[in-house]
């Protein structure tokens, strides 16, 4: 089966970003997918501390929430992360929760072994929303977060990007964003689904 894995990193609990999210999962599972999503703004973990600990053996030595959502990258074929624009970046937990994933980079590029301990196809989607109007606004999300599916060897299937969406709850008013993520959450599945057949035709 395949699993997807949402990780939402607004402060806002029932916000536009937590909106999208659970529209995207509820696509995913309503094409099959186990789904499980994380509210980062719920858990208890630290910064990376650069301690450099990881590049031994791949694993952070703080023992902390973290350690459930290695687990949990490691298990899942698609990573959706939610986050909403605060001052053109991630949300300060979503940063935090992707430093600590230099435990997952020391893996690759020090072990030189696979970043989420296998092969396996793996793809990674984008959700986010700002307030503001300008053009560039989601350009350094999207640069990092490129980024970080480029480390852990996950290709970045795409992304929904909404500006212009500000109080709580005010995605509901957009003409087409909760439907485009329904929409999307299930894409994202059947196309996993088909490339995993055709590798098992090809043998
Ligand atoms: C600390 C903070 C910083 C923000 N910075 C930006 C920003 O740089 N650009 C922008 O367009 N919106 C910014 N916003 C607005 C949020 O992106 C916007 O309200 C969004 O809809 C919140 O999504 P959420 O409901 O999922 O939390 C900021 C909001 C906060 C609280």
């Amino acid at each position: 089966m395949v699993k997807v894995f949402g990780i939402a990193g607004s402060p806002r609990k029932n916000g536009n970003t937590d909106m999208l999210l659970a529209e995207f999962m509820r696509g995913a599972a309503s094409r099959g997918a186990e789904v499980k999503t994380v509210f980062l703004r719920d858990l208890q973990f630290s910064t990376c501390q650069h301690c450099d600990a990881c590049l031994k053996a791949g694993i952070c030595k703080i023992k902390d929430d973290m350690q459930m959502i290695y687990k949990d990258l490691e298990e899942a074929d698609i990573m959706v992360l939610a986050s909403p624009v605060q001052f053109m970046g991630v949300t300060a937990p979503m940063k935090a929760m992707i430093d600590r994933c230099q435990a997952l980079w020391a893996r690759k590029y020090v072990l030189k072994t696979p970043p989420l301990g296998d092969t396996r196809p793996r793809k990674g989607f984008l959700i986010s929303v700002g307030g503001r109007k300008i053009t560039n606004l989601f350009e350094p999300i999207q640069a990092m977060i490129k980024t970080f599916f480029v480390i852990l060897n996950i290709k970045y299937y795409g992304d929904l990007l909404f500006r212009e969406v500000d109080a709580r709850g005010a995605i509901a008013q957009h003409p087409t964003a909760l439907r485009q993520a329904f929409e999307a959450g299930q894409k994202i599945v059947d196309d996993l689904k088909q490339e995993m057949e055709i590798a098992k035709t090809a043998g």
